[in-house]
């Protein structure tokens, strides 16, 4: 009895000496000098040897290199003795090192800690080597996790970057290489195809639609390369980011859109077209941020058109409140070629609308498709995204995915 409470004593103080220390070293030694000054001052230091036999480092823990921290006070002897890999070299030499460090630290394979506080405490969690008291709440990628009865208990959700998928992607043979991008970390599946796509599959009217009559060309007239940004180095638009609004549907059709009038007008006019008029003014049967349809979208252009990005900025951007994503900023009227008021973003002076003529469908045909870029500019494409598009970064992209995975549709400008 008498033992245990006299052990418990020894815990507490030394776990105050060893959090002191800790933020002298912090608050005083810029970090680059901190073993320089260390190794002149240390030998005075660590002469203090204990001849304490108990449990030290098993207790303690073990540590790597050079950490004075790592230390156990013996009380009753007014001593120190150390518990990292130092210990055992330079001067005074093992003789600083505790009692038991040989038994317990001194085994290569076995692992050590270093961040850990100490005294271990009854319960928390670790994780990464830092500690977290009961019923902390972390986030691991997508899952949020609880530190519960020393254990973590997290939710269960499927993360859009997973360290397996792109193991897999990357080591395969599919024809494309995957890679971790930073702002789908934290996302799941879900909110990627929610907030990270956002166009509905083809109405049936989209699918009725006729195809254009084109002929195509046999695929050995094609050039071995073709990119739209090569025909027209100055009319091709920036791809537009979405972030995490899922209107696709819209960002794609102004890019496209704004590309076809330039061309079209053979660089009279070359202004990009906001998506936001788009995502906030065209809401018939449209969802803005939460998806809507390509052909929707064209049929906007050809009534009403659309402002200039300049004019009509996206909500994120200074000049409009984040909060007026859903409020149309522009009125326009059939047949008008300006709207009814100033822009939006009052820097912009040409309230200027854009009209489209009615859109077409080009038949799937391959050859079709290429002549079709190479004589009129980019065309609209919509996709079937599964999971692992997230990760795509270089090469042909092909579905990685097992038959029978989730997808959402998704539309791209396709520019060669
Ligand atoms: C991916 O990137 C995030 C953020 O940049 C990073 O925190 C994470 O550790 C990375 N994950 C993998 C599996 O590489
Ligand atoms: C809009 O076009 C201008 C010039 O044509 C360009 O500098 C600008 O980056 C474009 N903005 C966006 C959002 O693409
Ligand atoms: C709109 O612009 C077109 C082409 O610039 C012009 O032919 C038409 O008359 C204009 N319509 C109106 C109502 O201003």
């Amino acid at each position: 009895m008498w033992l245990k409470s006299e052990i418990l004593l020894l815990y507490c103080i030394a776990s105050e000496v060893w959090m002191t220390r800790q933020l002298d070293s912090r608050k005083k030694v810029p970090r680059g000098l901190y073993s320089v000054e260390d190794s002149g001052s240390a030998k005075g230091n660590r002469l203090k040897r204990s001849l304490y036999q108990g449990r030290s480092c098993r207790v303690r823990g073990c540590c790597t290199g050079r950490d004075d921290g790592c230390s156990f006070n013996i009380i009753s002897k007014a001593a120190v003795c150390y518990c990292d890999q130092f210990c055992t070299s330079g001067s005074p030499g093992p003789v600083d090192c505790c009692a038991d460090y040989w038994e317990v630290c001194d085994h290569p394979a076995e692992p050590t800690r270093s961040d850990e506080p100490w005294p271990p405490p009854a319960s928390g969690c670790y994780k990464d080597g830092q500690y977290y008291g009961e019923g902390t709440i972390i986030k691991d990628n997508c899952n949020s996790c609880k530190c519960f009865q020393g254990l973590w208990k997290c939710s269960k959700e499927v993360c859009l970057v997973r360290q397996d998928l792109i193991q897999r992607i990357n080591s395969g043979d599919y024809g494309w290489k995957a890679d971790n991008y930073s702002q789908f970390w934290g996302m799941t599946v879900g909110e990627g195809f929610k907030k990270r796509l956002g166009t509905f599959p083809p109405s049936h009217s989209l699918l009725n639609m006729r195809e254009a009559s084109g002929n195509s060309l046999p695929e050995e007239k094609f050039p071995e390369f073709f990119s739209a940004t090569y025909k027209w180095p100055d009319w091709i638009h920036d791809p537009l980011d979405q972030r995490n609004c899922g209107a696709s549907w819209a960002f794609s059709t102004a890019s496209v859109a704004a590309d076809r009038i330039t061309i079209r007008s053979e660089g009279q006019i070359t202004d990009n077209l906001s998506a936001q008029n788009l995502i906030s003014c065209d809401t018939r049967n449209q969802h803005g941020c939460n998806g809507g349809s390509i052909d929707g979208a064209w049929r906007y252009l050809k009534t009403h058109g659309v402002v200039s990005y300049a004019c009509y900025p996206s909500f994120w951007n200074d000049h409009l409140q984040p909060s007026s994503e859903n409020r149309c900023y522009v009125s326009s009227e059939y047949g008008k070629n300006h709207t009814n008021g100033p822009c939006p973003n009052a820097l912009e002076e040409s309230n200027r609308l854009y009209l489209c003529a009615s859109h077409y469908r080009v038949s799937s045909k391959e050859t079709v498709i290429m002549k079709e870029i190479m004589d009129k500019g980019p065309v609209q494409a919509i996709m079937k995204v599964y999971e692992d598009f997230f990760l795509y970064k270089e090469g042909i992209y092909r579905c990685s995915q097992k038959a029978g995975s989730k997808w959402r549709t998704h539309s791209v400008k396709l520019l060669g």
